[in-house]
Parts: C-alpha cells; sequence; structure tokens
C-alpha cells in the first residue's frame, strides 16, 4: 500500500469563501479536530493577509503538534518572514510559497515575463528554506499553464531546495485524463521530482475535483489538498472526507491509505458546518443526512435481506451515531459528562458546568436529547465562553395573526451595556423581528441569506438558523440553535453582527 499524505486548507482555501469568517477560537477547535481526524497538514491561514489570521496561524502552530501546520506566503520576503514569525512554534515549521505559472496570470496579473517568474520563485524558495525546514512550493493556474514551462520551474524550484511541490487546478478546469496526464508528464520530465512530494489541489467548478485528485493519486501524486465538505471559493475544493473513504473503499483499485480516522468523519464534517454556517446538501456523498437513507421499497427489501445490497459504506464507518436517543431530563451530571467525553469533547469543568445547565433547559422542554443536539450544544460552549458577545438578546416576543401585522418586541442589552426595549413591524414574523433588531443596532444590514433547519428529527427538534448579512460593508454568517425558530432567527442575526464587531476589535487592538 503507498501512503497519500492529507493535505488540509478548510482554514485558508475554505475560509476564502465568501461570508465565512471564523474567530481564532473556531479555527482552533477546527484544527484540533483535523488533527484528530488524522490529517498530515493543516494550512493554518495566510499569516501576511491580516493580524487576525496572523494571531489565528500562530495559535494553531503553537496548539497543533501531532500535525504539520503550515501558512501560505507569496512569493514576497516580507510574507516569508511574516509567516515564520506565526509558523516557528509548529513542530515541524512548514511554508507554502506560490506563484502564478499560466500566461494569462503572468501576463495580466504579476505583468511578469516567464522568466521573471522562474526567477522570483527561486529566489523566494530560496529564502523560505533558510527559515523553515519544509517548503511547499505551488505553481498557481498549473493547469492552464504552459507544460514545458511548468517543468521547467518545477526543476529550478527544487533545485532551489522545495520539499514538496503541488500542482493547483486553480479554476477546476482540467478533466480527470488531463490532470493524471500531467502529473505522469511531470514525473517524465523533471529531474529530481522523486525526491520531493507531489501534491494536488483540486477546485470544482465542473464538479470534478474530486475525480481530478484521484487521477492525480493513480498518476504519482503523494498528497492531496482539500477542504472538508468541499468548501471553498465558488465551487468549492475537493471534498478531503469523499477522498478517504474513496481510498477506503477502493482499496483494491487505488492501493494506498491515507492514514485518516474515518470514524471521526461526520464528526469533522458536522463541526466545519456549525462553525461555518455552511449546511452541507443532504445528497452530498459520505456526509449527507440522506448518504444512508433508503426510500424505495426494492432497496428497503434488500437492505432488510443483506445491508451489502444497496449499501457499500455503513454509517459506523464514518462515525454516524448508532444510538438515536441518548439522554434525557432525567440524566445525571456523571452520565452527561461521560456521554460528552465518548463523543470527543475535552472542556474545562467550568464549562462542562455551564453545558450541563443547557442541557438541564434542553431536556425540560424537549423529551429525546439526541446526539445532534448534544454535538450543538456542546460545541456553543466550547466556544463561544471565549467571545462575549457584543449585543444580547434577553427576550423576543411577536404577534403574529393572518389577520394582524406582524409585530416584533425585542429586548437587548447592547455593548455599552445598557439594556433597550424596541417594537417593529414587518410583513412576517421574521421580518419584524429583523426590522427591530436592525432599529436596535442602528446601521444598515442587509440579509443576503437566511435558513432554518432542524439539527435532529420530530416536532420538537432544535431549530437551526442561519443568516448571512451584509453590514459596514462585510458580508458575515451568524448561527443559532433554539427550540424556537423564531428565538434562533434573532440570536442568529445578532450572532453575524456581533461576529463582525469581534473581528473589527480583534483587527483593531492586535
Ligand atoms: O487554487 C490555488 O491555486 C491555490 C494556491 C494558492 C495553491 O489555492
Ligand atoms: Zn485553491
Amino acid at each position: 500500500m503507498g501512503k497519500i499524505d492529507i493535505f488540509d486548507t478548510t482554514l485558508r482555501d475554505g475560509e476564502q469563501s465568501a461570508g465565512i469568517n471564523l474567530n481564532t477560537a473556531e479555527k482552533i477547535e477546527i484544527a484540533r479536530q483535523l488533527e484528530r481526524y488524522g490529517v498530515a497538514v493543516i494550512e493554518a491561514g495566510f499569516p501576511a493577509s491580516s493580524q487576525g489570521d496572523f494571531e489565528a496561524v500562530k495559535q494553531i502552530a503553537k496548539t497543533v503538534q501531532n500535525t504539520t501546520v503550515t501558512g501560505l506566503a507569496r512569493a514576497i520576503e516580507s510574507d516569508i518572514i511574516t509567516s515564520y514569525e506565526a509558523l516557528k512554534y509548529g513542530a515541524q515549521p512548514h511554508l507554502h510559497t506560490f506563484i502564478a505559472t499560466s500566461p494569462i496570470h503572468m501576463e495580466y496579473k504579476l505583468k511578469k515575463t516567464p522568466d521573471q517568474v522562474v526567477e522570483i520563485a527561486v529566489q523566494s524558495v530560496k529564502l523560505a528554506r533558510k527559515y523553515f525546514p519544509l517548503v511547499q512550493w505551488s505553481a498557481e493556474d498549473a493547469t492552464r499553464s504552459n507544460k514545458e514551462f511548468l517543468a521547467r520551474i518545477i526543476t529550478e524550484v527544487i533545485k532551489a531546495g522545495a520539499t514538496t511541490i503541488n500542482i493547483p487546478d486553480t479554476v477546476g478546469y482540467a478533466t480527470p485524463t488531463e490532470y493524471g496526464a500531467l502529473f505522469k508528464y511531470l514525473q517524465e520530465t523533471v529531474p529530481g521530482i522523486e525526491t520531493v512530494k507531489l501534491s494536488a489541489h483540486c477546485h470544482d467548478d465542473l464538479g470534478l475535483a474530486v475525480a481530478n485528485s484521484l487521477a492525480a493519486i493513480e498518476n504519482g501524486a503523494t498528497q492531496i489538498e482539500g477542504t472538508i465538505n468541499g468548501i471553498g471559493e465558488r465551487a468549492g475544493n475537493a471534498a478531503l472526507e469523499e477522498i478517504a473513504v474513496a481510498l477506503q473503499i477502493r482499496g483494491d483499485y487505488y492501493k494506498t491509505e491515507s492514514g485518516i480516522v474515518l470514524k471521526e468523519t461526520k464528526r469533522t464534517s458536522q463541526l466545519v458546518s456549525q462553525l461555518t454556517g455552511v449546511i452541507i446538501q443532504p445528497n452530498k456523498a459520505v456526509v449527507g443526512k440522506n448518504a444512508f437513507a433508503h426510500e424505495s421499497g426494492i432497496h428497503q427489501d434488500g437492505m432488510l435481506k443483506n445491508p451489502q445490497t444497496y449499501e457499500i459504506i455503513t454509517p459506523a464507518m464514518i462515525g454516524e451515531a448508532v444510538t438515536e436517543l441518548v439522554l434525557g431530563k432525567h440524566s445525571g451530571r456523571h452520565a452527561f459528562i461521560s456521554r460528552a467525553k465518548e463523543m470527543g469533547f475535552e472542556l474545562t469543568d467550568d464549562k462542562y458546568a455551564a453545558a450541563f445547565v443547557s442541557f438541564k433547559e434542553l431536556a425540560d422542554r424537549k423529551k429525546e436529547i439526541t446526539e445532534e443536539d448534544l454535538f450543538v450544544l456542546l460545541t456553543d460552549q466550547q466556544i463561544t465562553a471565549e467571545d462575549v458577545p457584543v449585543y444580547q438578546l434577553n427576550s423576543v416576543q411577536v404577534q403574529y395573526g393572518t389577520a394582524n401585522i406582524p409585530t416584533a418586541t425585542v429586548r437587548v442589552t447592547t455593548p455599552a451595556g445598557e439594556v433597550v426595549t424596541v417594537s417593529d413591524t414587518g410583513s412576517g414574523s421574521v421580518e419584524a423581528i429583523f426590522t427591530t433588531l436592525e432599529r436596535v443596532i442602528q446601521g444598515t444590514v442587509r440579509i443576503l441569506d437566511y435558513r432554518v433547519t432542524s439539527v435532529s428529527k420530530g416536532r420538537d427538534a432544535l431549530g437551526e438558523a442561519v443568516v448571512k448579512v451584509r453590514f459596514e460593508d462585510q458580508e458575515t454568517i451568524g448561527r443559532n440553535a433554539s427550540q424556537d425558530v423564531l428565538e434562533a432567527s434573532a440570536k442568529a442575526y445578532l450572532n453575524a453582527i456581533n461576529r463582525h464587531l469581534q473581528k473589527q476589535r480583534t483587527l483593531a487592538t492586535v
């Protein structure tokens, strides 16, 4: 069996999607889960892009010690040195630097000749190697580059000391056959390529990111890059959980191992979805809600006779909960904490105590507490205690009737600690809440997206609201899970505003 290293870029390429803005505590939580998931490299961010990214990468490099942590840097001296300041705390300092190599990028974006690009790439790798034992070099837009030029520049950066060469399909343009052939060509042409890791990085514009990554493996790639749930700019990146499961299920064909702990798949996927607010489509391979649902009579009949008739992946393999009903209102603190630990949560005593109080409140109103409910509750506890909300919803009340004008009244504690009560109307209950909260905030808030989904099953399921807003020229996503969808909507709206304000505050203070 060959070994494929999994390089996760959820916190860099994934976080680049419009509207996603994770705070440092959330990024650390995702990084810790990626470490448990068994990825070989975590790309924690782009340290030179902002003070917030720098801080997050530094904290992750300090926290994660069993997985290599990297950060992205342009081929610019200050980017490389700034990245070192953030990454030097890692067990194995690793830098990812890149420059574009396609004619269109070199001419229009970089305004450089191919010879100049080779020179810049070589100098950046040489400089990076003075600081970092491990340096990955990427040829941005490799799949639209001239392949002879690509072979030439890769030859030079390997001589300059690059330890990994990455061939990104930046705009998701390649087909599997072409992408595989490019890997083959480079291995036949570039001297010394057998001494470095060879990496694939695919975007999903044509829906081919996973297929292209697998084609790269068939043609000699030893590292695959992607994100959890395939999140990322535009159509996203290759979904790592799909690649890991494909390598396991079709081990007979690919004959490789990824080192991924498959039973952590569901939890990793849920965490990323919950913290980014990016909902997973129900029919998504491996982690979609319907990935293991069998509707048709013929399929159900087959499943009862032998599950292998229609199920090639088992829910247990990816860590999907087998126990539907986990805890109830009579469960004690001990049972609650041991279930949380079984689920992989490691909270401080104070946070366990606070989580137990929330659990009891929920259990008083909801008959069955499922694993999904616990997941939302414990994750919220794990993250939020570090960030004091800027606006706090004390209460929300809506008067609605088919013959009335919907009217909302909210009571909110403002950042200044003042408690205000405001009422306003809307054409529906949710609009009335949003309009009223906008008056509390005294700014213009545009709603870009709004969704409510149920966290678990049943009529008393928790409702999760996700609100994407544009506020002070920035897009932000807020989320909240509550038993009432109107309360969840109000809290998600304020969560979006708070996240924006917290980010501004971090930028202003660091
Ligand atoms: O898609 C891309 O080209 C990238 C590079 C920075 C590696 O994300
Ligand atoms: Zn990318």
